[in-house]
Parts: C-alpha cells; structure tokens; sequence
C-alpha cells in the first residue's frame, strides 16, 4: 500500500482542506504514515497570510527535497494559498515539487496521482468545494463544515481574495443535509466555515439565502454544539445575534476581527467600518448574549499608524474586553493594494514595541475576563489529555476557553466541570462527580 504524510500550515480552512486531502487519498488506497520520512508522497498544505507563514514552510520544503534525493521514487506536492500565490513559479524555484494545486484543486491531485504523466503539473483554478471530497476526520465527535469558499472583501493588506478567489457558497440544502448526516455518525460539535460567513448565501440562486437561517436550520439538526468562523463585523447584523441568544446549539463565543481601532487606519485597510460602527456590534451582541466571549485579530504597524491611531487600538482593546486575541505585525502580502503604500512604512523595532503593549492589554483583560468563569460549573466537551499534565482532562467550554481538568470522562463526552482557577488563556477544575452521578 502506498503511503502519504500531510504537513498543514495556516488557518482552520486549511486544516478542513486536509482532512479532505487525506479522505481522498484513502478511499485511493493510500495509508497515512506518521511521519514525512516514512512516506511516498509528502504534502504540504500551505499558507500564505504573513511573511513567517512562507518562511517556514520553505524550511519545510527543503527537508522534503533531502528526503527526494535519497529516493526519487518519492512525490512531493504542494497545496493551498502560497501555492496558489506564486503558481508555476513552484516549479522554477522548487524543481523538486511534482505537483502543485490551489485550494479549489485538491480533487485534481487525484487525477495527477491516477494518471501515469510523470511531468511536474499545477491546478490553479477554482473548480469545487473540498467539502465534496471524502474526508477524515481529526476526531470522531468534532467537524468542519465548509459553507462557502472564496472572499469578496478587498482588505488591502490581505491575499486571500486572491488565493482563494470569489465568494460561492454552498447550497442550503446541501449544508443541512450534510450536518443531518454528522450527526447520525456522532459527531457532537460542527464548526461551519467560510471566509467570511456572514455574507453566505447572497450568491445562491434562485433564492438568496441568509446566513441566519442557516444557523436556524443547522440548529434544528439536533447537532448539539455549533460554531463558525470566521465573521465579519461588516456583516454582523442583529438576525445573528439573536440567533446566539435564541438557537440552543449556537455556543457564547463570537471571533470579530477588529484589526485596528483607529477609522482612519481602518479605512485605509478598507475594511468598511468605522471604530464606533465595531463598537455598537459590541455593544449590540452584548445586550442580546450578556456572558458572550468575544475573541478578535489585531494587526499592529499598518503603513501610516501614528502612535495615535495605535492608542485608539489599545483603548478599544481595553474598553472590550476580549476573552482571547491573535495579535499580528503587519507583513506586506505580494499583490496586495497595501503592498504598494510607500509612505508611512513602519520601522520593525516600533512595530515590535507596539505589539509589546498590545500584548500586555489583551493578556490583563483576558485574564480578568477569565475569573468570571471561577466558581461556576461549566459544560465541557472534553478534547483528549492535556498537554502540559497527562493525568488531566483537557477540553473547552462553550465560550472556547480551554479547561485542563481532573476527571473520569473520555475524549467527546460532554461533561460538567466547576472552574476553580482562571489565567489569560486557560481555566482550571475538576469534573463535577455529582453531575456524573446524577447523569
Ligand atoms: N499582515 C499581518 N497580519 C495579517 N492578517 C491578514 N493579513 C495580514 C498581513 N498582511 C491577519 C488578520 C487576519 C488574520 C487571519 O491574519 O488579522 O484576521
Ligand atoms: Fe487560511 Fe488565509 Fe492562510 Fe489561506 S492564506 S491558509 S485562507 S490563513
């Protein structure tokens, strides 16, 4: 039998596109090897979002090439968005890759692996949803659920609309049937997914569907856990929030990506809000969803930030209070409309030293956010053993927050767990044995 290892780098999209990539390879007789080393055909699933993402894949790459030398029987294939970025130049600058496809064009590496061509091929344009593919799944209880492919935003600083083209969403029907199907097999928790999931929908024909009424319909499956990601504020209207307060499986956490709290920084990212327009969302979900946990994305050192645009950032950070936040230096993207800002470039050292403060804010009200948990019991969907103390428990609340516990329950149970301890990104406790035994 032959055999395949999948590297995966970037966002939760692309850990979806794997898990298709290797349902494909399987129902194709391939066998999944634990390491790189030990297989015939290596793949990265790549990512493109910040300038490391790139770097680090390369390192990757290059192992992969040492591995090639040794036995060129091996293949090697390169997916996803940095694939996508630079295209045929895969081959000029990789000569050792032998196939190459776009996050639309996993299917084709099926065909490339049937076929007996021995030519180095790519795949770039969009085709289909690797939500078509079969798959295999990380854990049994737990899925993803791609709704839509593709962005139509134009956030300057960002290469996903041109990694992963125009938004086209899967239909409704098609959606539901599918979580209908999951959770028959088991599965307690389905993430839906899409670049920007608030704007799903729009483009389906004859009839224009929203967002919302997928929550309602995917809710009414019975599933008993459901999120997506990822949102945008632009698009956040009140029909979601109150699909939060009102649909039983709809979990208390929203991601809104704030990326700066400055308007004038915000508009030159285009991202069609204004500061005041994110905190009315704020305040608006908080109204509807009191004990929500609100997550976010920041980017510090876009071209042209003052040092007051910066404090405006900071001072929404304070005023939000988030629950978790992913903070990034900004990173010129090639292609990108914000690549070619020439004035306002920030030195890196400043950019670093904003990050810094930032970093301070987020963690502060992160944790103080976090005590409001302590003493509560809480709803856990437990995930395996925790990775610092094996003899625990590790899983997460329905806010997202991650519980390392002390308990008798078993990967995909759901279990009540009273919190005795908060830090900025954990919580700490003990399964409730009077709930089990009551169970
Ligand atoms: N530089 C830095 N961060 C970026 N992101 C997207 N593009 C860039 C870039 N060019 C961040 C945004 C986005 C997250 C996934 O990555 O914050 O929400
Ligand atoms: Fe995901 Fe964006 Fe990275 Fe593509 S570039 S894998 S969409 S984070």
């Amino acid at each position: 039998m032959k055999s395949f290892h999948v590297t995966t780098f970037g966002c939760q999209m692309n850990e979806h596109d794997s898990e298709r990539m290797k349902g494909m390879l399987e129902s194709l007789g391939y066998a999944e090897a634990e390491r790189a080393d030990e297989a015939e055909l290596i793949l990265f699933n790549t990512c493109s979002i910040r300038e490391k993402a790139d770097e680090r894949f390369v390192a990757h790459l290059n192992q992969a090439a040492a591995l090639k030398r040794r036995d060129p029987e091996r293949v090697i294939g390169v997916g996803g968005c940095w694939a996508q970025s630079v295209k045929d130049q895969v081959f000029r600058q990789f000569p050792f890759v032998d196939v190459a496809f776009g996050p639309g064009q996993v299917h084709k590496l099926a065909e490339f692996l049937t076929s007996d061509s021995l030519t180095a091929q790519g795949f770039f344009e969009f085709e289909g949803f690797t939500g078509h593919l079969p798959t295999k799944r990380a854990r049994d209880f737990q899925a993803w659920v791609q709704i839509s492919v593709g962005c139509n935003c134009r956030c300057s600083y960002c290469i996903v609309p041109s990694t992963r083209g125009t938004e086209v969403s899967r239909p409704f029907g098609e959606l539901v049937a599918e979580v209908e199907r999951l959770v028959a097999e088991g599965v307690r928790e389905v993430t839906l997914l899409g670049q920007n999931v608030n704007s799903w929908g729009r483009d389906l024909r004859p009839e224009r569907r929203s967002f919302s009424e997928l929550l309602r319909a995917v809710d009414a499956t019975g599933v008993e856990r459901l999120r997506y990601t990822s949102p945008h504020p632009k698009d956040m209207r009140e029909d979601v929030v109150l699909a939060h307060a009102e649909l039983r499986s709809l979990c208390e956490h929203i991601h809104l990506p704030l990326q700066s709290g400055s308007t004038r920084v915000l508009k030159a990212m285009r991202r069609t809000y204004s500061r005041e327009r994110y905190l009315d969302r704020v305040a608006l979900i908080r109204e509807h969803v009191p004990d929500v946990a609100l997550t976010t994305d920041v980017i510090v050192g876009f071209p042209g930030e003052t040092e007051e645009d910066f404090a405006a950032t900071l001072g929404v950070c304070e005023e939000v209070g988030y629950d978790g936040a992913f903070t990034f230096i900004y990173s010129p993207r090639r292609g990108t409309e914000a690549a070619s800002f020439a004035d306002g470039l920030i030195p890196h050292e400043v950019a670093v030293e904003r990050m810094e403060r930032l970093v301070e804010v987020v963690q502060r009200r992160a944790r103080e956010r976090a005590q409001r948990f302590v003493g509560r019991t809480l709803e856990v969907l437990v995930e395996g053993s925790s990775r610092t103390d094996p003899t625990k428990l590790r899983g997460r609340t329905r806010h997202g927050k991650v519980v390392n516990f002390s308990g008798l329950a078993a990967p995909g149970d759901v279990v009540q767990v009273e919190i005795s301890a908060a830090t900025s990104q954990t919580l700490a406790g003990e399964e409730s044995l009077l709930a089990r035994a009551l169970g």
